[in-house]
Parts: structure tokens; C-alpha cells; sequence
């Protein structure tokens, strides 16, 4: 499937959500297998995103390393009375990368609605880290034929407050909420349709940063499916859950997209 934009050298990035998963042990484990699986990647990022209690130990772990760190919520807030709640400076402090915001489950769960999501992007971007702001429709809203209404809501709750430009630091994650740990996967040809919307969407205000915009597809992506994934012009590489905590399935996602 050809791109509407012409072919151009955007790198890939592979990102691990490992949700509410791990310990400390366990961790060590995997983030070793990851280190030596990752080291011979040319044009693709690794990177996981882990519960905020052990940013200290990917920190300890991955500095120096091909594989970088995030974490997977933030605050929108600077600082404050806001109890159980964690900073973009103090995700800076851990040597974070990345930082997800909106996603589905926080957006499903926790409430989280896109104004406030896209005050998370900004305070993440405040610090000069990189938010990757994660998109994505229900079953529901798709068998509705809202996909592309659901999606341009989501994003231009960013770029209306914060410009196109808000866009050129982060990453977009394109996630559909029916694919999500249900072993359900877009097919390629449906991820695809998505991203290119995603990026005349956002050529439409910038078309520099439409060009250069990582976007990544996340929802069952495993080692068995993740290269025809990645083969689509318009995706950039994934957001892997489950997958993401069996390192010889996120290893060989990282070699699929590095191909
Ligand atoms: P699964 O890969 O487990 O479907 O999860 C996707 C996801 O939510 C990544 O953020």
C-alpha cells in the first residue's frame, strides 16, 4: 500500500507498555535480554515504559544502552497538594525519554477526558521530554463509522490548544480500544488507513511536522504479525503490551521493524 506522502527516512520506534506488570527481579531479567536483543538495531528505538516505581531501576539498567525509558502516566500540574500524583520533572529526574499519555484504559478508567490529556502533552513536552499521545476508537465507535471522528477529536484537542507544532517533539500512538489485549489485531491494510488519515489530518495545519511525525500502531501487536505491520508506509513502529513483557516476543517485534 503506497503513502499518500512521499517515502522519507523517519526512523522506528518500539515502545513496551508494560502496564501493571513486573517486579524487581523479574524486571532485571528481562530488561538484560532486552539490552543484548536491542544491540544490533539500525533505525529503530527501543523503549519501555514502566510502572513509576521502577524508573529508578530501568534508569540503573539502561543508561548507556541502546533501549531508553518512559513511564506510562504523568500530571498535568507542575507541582502541588495533588497526592499519588508524579510530575514531568520528576520523570525527568529518572532519565525518562517518553512519557504516555491518554491512554485508553486512563482515558476509560481513571476518566481521563482530551483537554486533560492534552495538558499532560504539554507538561511533558515543558521538560523536554517526549509524549507519545495515544488515539484510538471503541467497537462500538467504529461500527458507528466514527473512526476518523473520534480520532481528529483526540488529536486536535493538542493542536487546537498547542499548534501542529506541539506535535514535532511527540509521538502519536494509534491505538484502537477493540484491538487492545484482546488478541484482536487492525489489519494492516486498517492500521494504515488510520495513520494516513492521521497525517493529512495534521498536514493540514503542518505539513512539515505531518511528514516527520512518528506514528505508531499499538493493539495485539505480536512478533507474528508485527512485520506486516511495520511494512505500511505510514507506521512508524509500535506500542506493545502484552507482548512487551516477553523479551524474545518484543526482541524479534524491535528486529521486525527494524527490517
Ligand atoms: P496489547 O499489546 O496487550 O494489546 O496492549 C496494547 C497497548 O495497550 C499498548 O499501550
Amino acid at each position: 500500500m503506497r503513502s499518500v506522502f512521499p517515502e522519507t527516512m523517519r526512523a522506528k520506534l518500539v515502545a513496551g507498555n508494560w502496564k501493571m506488570h513486573g517486579d524487581l527481579s523479574g524486571n532485571a531479567k528481562l530488561l538484560a535480554e532486552v539490552i543484548s536483543g536491542s544491540s544490533g538495531l539500525s533505525r529503530t528505538r527501543a523503549a519501555v515504559c514502566v510502572p513509576y516505581p521502577y524508573l529508578g531501576q530501568a534508569q540503573d539498567v539502561l543508561a548507556g544502552s541502546p533501549v531508553a525509558w518512559g513511564a506510562q502516566n504523568v500530571s498535568q500540574h507542575a507541582k502541588g497538594a495533588y497526592t499519588g500524583e508524579v510530575s514531568a520533572a520528576m520523570l525527568c529526574e529518572f532519565g525518562c525519554t517518553y512519557v504516555i499519555v491518554g491512554h485508553s484504559e486512563r482515558r476509560a478508567l481513571y476518566g481521563e477526558d482530551s483537554d486533560t490529556v492534552a495538558l499532560k502533552y504539554k507538561a511533558v513536552l515543558n521538560t523536554g521530554l517526549r509524549p507519545i499521545l495515544c488515539v484510538g476508537e471503541t467497537l462500538a465507535q467504529r461500527e458507528a463509522g466514527e473512526t476518523e471522528r473520534v480520532v481528529d477529536a483526540q488529536l486536535s484537542a493538542v493542536t487546537g490548544r498547542f499548534g501542529a507544532q506541539a506535535l514535532a517533539s511527540g509521538v502519536i500512538a494509534y491505538e484502537p480500544v477493540w484491538a487492545i489485549g484482546t488478541g484482536k489485531t487492525a489489519t494492516p491494510e486498517q492500521a494504515q488507513a488510520v495513520h494516513t488519515h492521521i497525517r493529512e489530518r495534521v498536514a493540514e495545519v503542518d505539513a512539515t511536522v505531518a511528514q516527520s511525525v512518528q506514528i505508531l500502531y499499538g493493539g495485539s501487536v505480536k512478533a507474528s504479525n508485527a512485520g506486516e505491520l511495520f511494512a505500511m508506509p505510514d507506521i512508524d513502529g509500535g506500542l506493545i503490551g502484552g507482548a512487551s513483557l516477553i523479551a524474545a516476543e518484543f526482541v524479534a517485534i524491535c528486529q521486525a521493524a527494524d527490517r
